[in-house]
């Protein structure tokens, strides 16, 4: 099986939404949360994290928005989970994102979107190292 990082965002996590997310990953079958943490995210963490951004219009303004308030970190396990997490949340753009998906049905703002989860298995490896260095 497979493991992934999910970030859940400040939005979310202002919002009161960590419940409504987490339920959504809880409840797919033989999927489990396997560590989970609330902490608030420091530059060179966002640096690591969002390198590959770095240089584009969108990025300084993400990075202050992720670390505007704590986020909920966590590893979920489970078959395909990569894939299916990432289906979970929806497209990066929340209006683009079908109902249903959590990014349609809560989020209007592409800065915003509520959830991060990993887009391939070399991802999920480099960022759980970042975010969860004792776990590999
Ligand atoms: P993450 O899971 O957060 O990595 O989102 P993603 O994989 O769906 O998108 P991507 O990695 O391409 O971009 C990272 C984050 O930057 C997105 O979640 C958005 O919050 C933000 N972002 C990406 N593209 C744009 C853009 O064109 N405009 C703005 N304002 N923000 C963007
Ligand atoms: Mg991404």
């Amino acid at each position: 099986s497979q493991r992934t990082l999910v970030l859940l965002k400040p939005d979310a996590v202002r919002r009161g939404l960590i419940g409504e997310i987490i339920g959504r990953i809880e409840r797919k079958a033989d999927w489990s949360i396997t560590a989970m943490e609330l902490r608030e995210l420091g530059q060179d963490t966002l640096e690591q994290h969002y390198g590959e951004h770095r240089g584009k219009p969108f990025y300084e303004p993400l990075v202050a928005f992720m670390a505007s308030g704590p986020v909920v970190a966590l590893v979920v396990e489970g078959e395909r989970v990569i894939e299916g997490v990432r289906r979970l949340a929806g497209p990066t753009d929340p209006i683009a994102a079908e109902p249903g998906s959590i990014r349609g049905d809560f989020g209007t703002i592409v800065r915003e979107n509520l959830i991060h989860a990993s887009d391939s298995e070399e991802s999920a490896i480099r960022e759980l190292k970042i975010f969860f260095p004792g776990i590999s």
